[in-house]
């Protein structure tokens, strides 16, 4: 297990071909497993708008909701390398806007580094937020904050110009200064090669197995989403069934008086009970 992953790591991994294993998170129990695991880094994404808050996409998720996860997400994890997710519109008003945005989420928030969508449009922003002190992460392919220009969730770089202007992304977010990006839903041919051109470490989500590393959302790979299952996931356990059955027995034993019994509670002198 790494000790403690710091953003020194994702290069040295990509240069060592060692694989990167990121997962969300976006509250203390479930940071504080995740952590215990050894996973490499814990990303508190803008998903927490679906995923915790029950909105249909990322876009009300603002960054008050963030702060407030990635702190207590931040309180948890003392190994892996916390990531706080910059929300729609934290970066789009001006330069100095994304600094500040940014500066909350480390200084308030307490994770090492931000995450933004977008490719050379936001380079500016990014090359700022850097000189702030602050790692920033890329984010290209299906970028979800832009899910109504896209028309919807699909894979982005099918056609030779999208596959273009994704690789020239890539380049320009390299050139800014970000440490990885993350490939979202790009064609797993198009996620390769742009891992083979680039010196830092890509980080795969349905971008196939040749990226530098790998993100999935941790309700996903648990059973925690309900019916939703994305392709780009897999399923290793079925947690949703065992708190139905956990639950299901609790209500039987309080039904049948078999739950809970005087040893989940506290003894009182029989005499308090006939003064009374
Ligand atoms: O918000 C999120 O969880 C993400 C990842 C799934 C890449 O951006």
């Amino acid at each position: 297990m790494t000790d403690k992953f710091t953003v020194s790591h994702f290069k040295e991994f990509k240069d060592k071909k060692n694989k990167i294993s990121i997962l969300t998170a976006y509250d203390y129990p479930t940071a504080k497993i995740l952590d215990e695991t050894g996973v490499h880094s814990i990303l508190v994404g803008d998903s927490l708008g679906m995923v915790v808050l029950g909105y249909e996409d990322t876009l009300k998720v603002t960054m008050n909701d963030m702060v407030h996860h990635i702190k207590a997400v931040s309180r948890a994890t003392k190994r892996a390398f916390v990531i706080g997710d910059m929300p729609f519109l934290s970066y789009h008003t001006g330069i100095s806007d994304s600094v500040t945005n940014a500066g909350r989420l480390v200084s308030e928030g307490g994770c090492k580094a931000v995450k933004l969508e977008g490719g050379i449009e936001i380079a500016e922003d990014i090359k700022a937020i850097i000189k702030a002190g602050i790692p920033v992460m890329g984010h290209l392919g299906y970028t979800p904050q832009s899910i109504n220009l896209f028309g919807g969730h699909k894979a982005q770089g099918k056609s030779f110009e999208i596959a273009q202007k994704i690789y020239s992304d890539a380049l320009a977010l390299q050139e800014a200064g970000v440490f990885s990006i993350v490939l979202e839903c790009v064609p797993y041919k198009l996620a390769a090669f742009i891992t083979k051109k680039l010196d830092i470490p890509t980080i795969g989500i349905g971008s196939g197995p040749s990226c530098d590393g790998q993100v999935l959302v941790t309700h996903d790979i648990i059973g925690l989403a309900g019916d939703f299952s994305p392709k780009h996931a897999k399923k290793y356990i079925d947690v949703g069934s065992l708190i139905k059955s956990a639950v299901n027995n609790y209500m039987d034993e309080v039904d049948k008086e078999l739950f809970p019994t005087i040893k989940n509670s506290f003894v009182v002198d029989e005499d308090i009970i006939k003064r009374l």
